[in-house]
């Protein structure tokens, strides 16, 4: 009996949770997996009604579950970084969930701005590590609110820290057994400590233990070119955080945008979250409208590191199924609603 953790969260999140939750029902029933959900209310909602985040208890409590499956937080009145720091970093540094992996794939019939590009062309997996770089809130001011004031934000990278995100690459694209590439995307050329140090894991580590899996690397601008130009080239791609969160959004508009894009924050060995990266979408709130494909491909990936990998690939399979017959991936422009989306996929697999 898996635990599972739902956080639906803020503005869509609730919505396309509902429909993620659906098709996990399905799947379960179809392949005899047993699963018992448990609801946690921790959004904007819950911080505007009473200025609370999310508490060490309750990170304890969440502990105890296999898995995660969240739905969006976010709040238009609240001011940008108390939730981000206080709900979803507090739960991936938390939890220990050095790993956010996100799947690129172009879906059949989905549009990319991308022209001549087809669903084999967009295929591929970034690797980004989660708990190091900008993202340890290493830094500060000083002579804060005078002309000289001094701002310090500090980008940390440990080899441990390093080793470990390389490690799960490497084995990622052995498993995956596609091109069976790793692409290292850094910025050695001004970077020269923290990257030099990335590339040196990354050689030593592909040296000795991965000599199956060819290595490449880029800098990170030319990648943002090269991501578009000649997206084939590529098979797995690993990055530090910042650099991460920014080229998986350009890779979510090139699979067909935010409303197929997902995720998952991951700890080999402890307990991982898997989301739709979209956000909250405050302007389709609760209007049936909003894609829940992205939520639906998040059950998926939970179900894979849950090691159900006959359901997750009924879910991939049936979402590859159902996108030829939706108008379009973005909100309010499907030709149907969410639920009905939600529906297709579960017709899919029975
Ligand atoms: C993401 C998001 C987060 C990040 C924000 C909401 C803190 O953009 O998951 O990519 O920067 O990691
Ligand atoms: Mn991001």
């Amino acid at each position: 009996m898996y635990k599972i953790a739902v956080i639906p969260g803020d503005g869509t999140g609730p919505e396309v949770v509902r429909e993620g939750l659906k098709v996990l029902n399905a799947v379960n029933e179809k392949f005899g997996i047993k699963a018992e959900f448990t609801e946690f209310l921790f959004g904007g909602e819950r911080y505007m009604k009473t200025g609370e985040v999310l508490s060490d208890e309750e990170l304890s409590r969440l502990r105890k579950f296999d898995a995660i499956f969240l739905g969006a937080i976010g709040h238009p009145e609240v001011k940008p970084g108390i939730l981000e720091k206080g709900i979803l970093l507090k739960l991936r540094f938390g939890l220990d969930q050095y790993i956010n992996l996100r799947p690129v794939r172009l879906y059949p019939n989905v549009y990319t701005p991308v022209k001549g590009k087809e669903p084999g062309d967009i295929d591929f997996v970034v690797v980004r590590e989660n708990t190091e770089g900008l993202y340890t809130g290493t830094g500060g001011f000083t002579q804060k609110g005078t002309p000289h004031e001094v701002a310090v934000q500090s980008s940390v990278s440990t080899r441990m820290g390093v080793d470990r995100c390389l490690r799960f690459a490497f084995e990622y694209a052995r498993k995956r057994n596609k091109k069976k590439k790793l692409t290292l995307c850094g910025k050695t050329n001004v970077l020269t400590y923290q990257f030099d140090l990335w590339e040196r894991a990354f050689n030593e580590m592909g040296e000795k233990e991965y000599p199956d899996i060819e290595r490449d690397y880029a800098h990170v601008d030319a990648m943002t070119l090269y991501m578009i130009e000649c997206p084939e080239k590529y098979d797995v791609i690993v990055t530090d955080n910042m650099f991460g969160d920014i080229i998986t959004d350009l890779a979510a508009v090139i699979q067909g945008g935010l409303g197929v894009a997902a995720g998952g924050n991951i700890n080999p060995d402890g307990v991982s979250m898997f989301e739709p990266i979209g956000g909250t979408a405050p302007a389709f709130t609760g209007k049936n409208e909003i894609n829940p494909l992205a939520a639906i491909g998040a059950a998926g990936m939970m179900l894979e590191m849950l090691g159900e990998r006959e359901a997750a690939e009924a879910v991939e399979n049936a979402i590859l199924r159902v996108t030829p017959k939706m108008k379009s991936m973005r909100a309010a422009e499907m030709g149907m609603g969410t639920d009905e989306v939600g529906d297709l996929v579960v017709n899919e697999l029975k």
